[in-house]
């Protein structure tokens, strides 16, 4: 597996490969892999010749008072774990190649990005689009593996190629998770044990409002209700806890045809997401 930490070298080798009738698959990510990242990988090892796995953690993503100085960094593991899944290079810049001094275009998706995640992270979104766009543009792959777990960000994803005529595939994964039914994310290594216990709740009540909701129940007011009260009583903190349509993401008073119900909750300092698909 070949490492890169140039932008100009990876377009350069970008460029080669797709000359040579090479197809590219691209697996984005911040790192400190784990199973959720190495299903997409090894998704994309089996679709196409060439595998690329980017780490690197956007800063423009974080806002300030959030995780961005202690977010998980292993890059040595990440190096093994990704050659091991078949990635043929792992893409590795540093902030100042990525983001240069006088950077100054943003992409927003407009619509997609303000509710959800983005009511308690409105900056979030733009550096996530931003981020994404610009790896496109570096190494121009033909499909690029993004997970439901981030259903939100796939979808605004998903629109900003087709807006801006990107010329990539975006193939959307089902969420890798442990046990417990927590779903897998960096993020859970911030978890005590006691803490990581109560996380299991969290899929547990997506799973109790699925069941209600397969046993009639269609309004979205009494289902977040039902998930509220639940997580509560784990002392779990909600941020939010949606209903909605899940093309358009807009929020839905009755669950009616496919919903996605998606929440944040916090556990002590760390903010977790997860989400259901279900079938009304
Ligand atoms: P990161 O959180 O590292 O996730 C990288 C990719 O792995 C995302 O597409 C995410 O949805 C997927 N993923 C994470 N946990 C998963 C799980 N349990 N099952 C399946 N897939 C999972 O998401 C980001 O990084 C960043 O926002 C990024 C897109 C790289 C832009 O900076």
């Amino acid at each position: 597996m070949r490492v890169i930490s140039s932008p100009e070298v990876m377009n350069s080798v970008s460029r080669k490969l797709i000359r040579s009738g090479k197809s590219i698959g691209l697996v984005p990510t911040m790192g400190a892999l784990h199973y959720g990242h190495l299903s997409l990988i090894k998704k994309a090892r089996k679709e196409n010749d060439i595998v690329i796995v980017s780490v690197f953690i956007n800063p423009k993503q974080f806002s300030k008072g959030e995780d961005y100085e202690r977010y998980p960094k292993d890059i040595i593991n990440d190096r093994l774990k990704a050659a091991k899944f078949g990635c043929d290079i792992l893409f590795h810049p540093g902030n100042d190649s990525i983001y240069k001094k006088d950077f100054a275009t943003h992409v927003k998706v407009e619509g997609l990005s303000e509710a959800m995640c983005g009511t308690s992270r409105p900056h979030h979104f733009k550096g996530v689009a931003t981020i994404c766009l610009k790896l496109f543009n570096i190494i121009m792959p033909g499909r690029a593996y993004f997970g439901q777990k981030d259903y939100q960000q796939t979808v605004i994803i998903k629109r900003m190629v087709k807006d801006l005529n990107v010329n990539t595939d975006i193939k959307a994964l089902p969420t890798v998770r442990e046990s417990s039914g927590l779903a897998m994310s960096s993020r859970n290594s911030y978890l005590s044990c006691q803490e990581r216990e109560l996380a299991g709740f969290i899929y547990k009540s997506l799973k109790d409002a699925q069941r209600l909701i397969k046993s009639g129940e269609r309004r979205s007011a009494k289902i977040i209700s039902d998930i509220s009260k639940a997580l509560r009583s784990h002392h779990i903190n909600i941020d939010y806890i949606s209903i909605v349509d899940p093309a358009t993401l807009k929020n839905l008073k009755h669950t009616k045809g496919k919903v996605l119900i998606a929440l944040a909750v916090r556990i002590g300092k760390t903010r977790l997401i997860d989400n259901i698909l279900v079938s009304s």
